[in-house]
């Protein structure tokens, strides 16, 4: 056969070698965005309508058509041909086999290069509208877990070591807060890319009188991009999506490092559910934390794909080049993992049992109230630096005699200071330390409801 039968073939002498063929093509992967596809060119069809470049009939016969090999794929009965190289030839192939001269039509004024960064915006607005809902959902098991264990006593830490007592509903909130930053950067890379880059075509616009804001209107983007070389060589939104997603599972990665932690028997703070663990082939007495281990190693292959976009980029002269391509498998990747790890961490969040007993008795174990004493004293009028001074030989005592310094009596208390009394006791308990950090944004219990209180109120509907 001589000539190239392909849909640019014109100008060529042989066809694609079969192996360049395999080599070049996406479609076993950009299939995935043939909805954002189909709508865009329904978009584009119907705006070349009214500015009179496609008579009516053809955009009927167009809109029609799409929409109908929509239903064919959703239904399973589209064929993909690797043959067709991509997701945008594949769907304008099957269109044209539909509908004849009126298919061959619908790619006046674009180019592949504007039609993959519209259906790639459009794809990562889905991908963050479907995500939110997600986000809210760990953030909300996060205050319910929160609101139960707002008075429940554990070790907070600071090295690992223990430092002082906290609430764990004080430290829920410490991980919702996390989800809250990380729900605002999607919002806000979304808010930044919705822009609509038809138009741009190749790279510098094209000679017909398109009206690109009817197509953002239509395809609900809040503009136009500005400028055309940049629109089809730009991919810092998804550079932005990944960047957002890598912290997203930063977080989880963080989280589940400690829910490891905690739920080896040595800390024993939390009991995760059976159905979020699973036993060992060889050792019978095993339970592991796979999920919160699948996560924190799943964090690796995301902060992975970002790197792979950066450096995908960084060489790249202005406007498009094929090397673009690549980015759609790191980018999949990363909406897929980003995914699945939130929707576990939100049903397992609601699911942990807090093994109140442990927690306290950690935070009673590890001199956690010492700063209490130091306060103490500092309030009748000894400087800081001696307080410190003082209580550091007491705990070396204590330490010593095996107890905590609130197991000390006032006699042995007051050797290390006579400005001890009686009123030291309720200062150097657990509770009484929670209780005295009562201030906004502190530990004490009653602080963590008034959080709580106020989550609920601003909560984003
Ligand atoms: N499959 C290509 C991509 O993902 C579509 C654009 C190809 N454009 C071109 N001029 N070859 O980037």
């Amino acid at each position: 056969m001589s000539g190239n039968q392909k849909l640019w073939g014109g100008r060529f002498a042989e066809s694609t070698s079969a192996l360049v063929e395999k080599f070049s093509e996406s479609v076993s992967f950009d299939a995935r965005l043939y909805r954002q596809d189909i709508a865009g060119s329904k978009a584009h069809a119907r705006m070349l309508g009214k500015v009179g470049v496609l008579a009516a009939d053809d955009v009927e016969r167009i809109v029609g058509g799409l929409d109908a090999i929509l239903a064919e794929i959703e239904a399973g009965r589209f064929e993909w041909s690797e043959k067709l190289e991509d997701v945008h030839m594949n769907i304008e192939a099957r269109l044209t086999e539909r509908i004849g001269d009126a298919g061959k039509r619908l790619h006046t004024g674009r180019s592949r290069n504007d039609q993959v960064a519209t259906d790639l915006r459009l794809y990562v607005r889905d991908v963050i509208d479907g995500l939110l809902p997600l986000i809210d959902r760990v953030a909300d098991g996060l205050l319910d877990l929160a609101e139960r264990e707002a008075d429940s006593v554990m070790p907070g830490f600071t090295h690992l070591q223990i430092a002082q007592p906290v609430t764990f509903g004080h430290h829920m909130l410490a991980w919702r807060e996390q989800m809250l930053r990380d729900r605002s950067r999607l919002v806000d890379c979304r808010r930044r890319m919705n822009l609509l880059p038809l138009g741009a075509a190749a790279l510098a616009g094209t000679v017909y009188p398109i009206d690109r804001h009817d197509v953002a209107a239509q395809l609900g983007f809040d503009g136009v991009t500005e400028n055309s070389l940049d629109t089809v060589s730009d991919r810092d939104f998804a550079i932005e999506f990944c960047s957002a997603a890598s912290l997203i599972l930063v977080h989880l990665s963080r989280w589940s490092e400690e829910l490891i932690l905690w739920s080896t028997p040595m800390f024993g703070f939390v009991n995760l559910p059976d159905r979020f663990c699973t036993g060992s082939s060889i050792m019978p007495q095993k339970k592991n934390p796979d999920v919160p281990e699948l996560v924190r190693g799943k964090t690796g292959r995301v902060i992975g794909n970002l790197n792979a976009l950066l450096v995908l980029m960084k060489g790249q002269p202005l406007a498009y080049n094929r090397d673009n391509q690549e980015d759609k498998p790191p980018l999949f990747d990363t909406v897929d993992t980003v995914s699945a790890c939130l929707a576990v961490y939100a049903d397992m969040i609601p699911a942990i049992e807090v093994r109140r007993d442990n927690c306290r008795a950690a935070a009673a174990r590890g001199f956690s109230t010492a700063t209490d004493l130091a306060d103490y004293l500092v309030n009748r009028g000894l400087p800081f630096r001696d307080a410190h001074h003082v209580v550091g030989s007491t705990v070396a005592y204590a330490q010593q005699k095996g107890c905590d310094i609130a197991q000390l009596s006032l006699d042995e208390l007051r050797k290390f200071s006579p400005m001890i009394d009686t009123d030291v006791y309720a200062k150097i308990t657990l509770e009484g330390s929670l209780a005295a950090r009562n201030h906004y944004g502190a530990t004490s219990p009653a602080q963590v409801r008034a959080a709580i209180a106020r989550a609920r109120a601003t909560r984003t509907p």
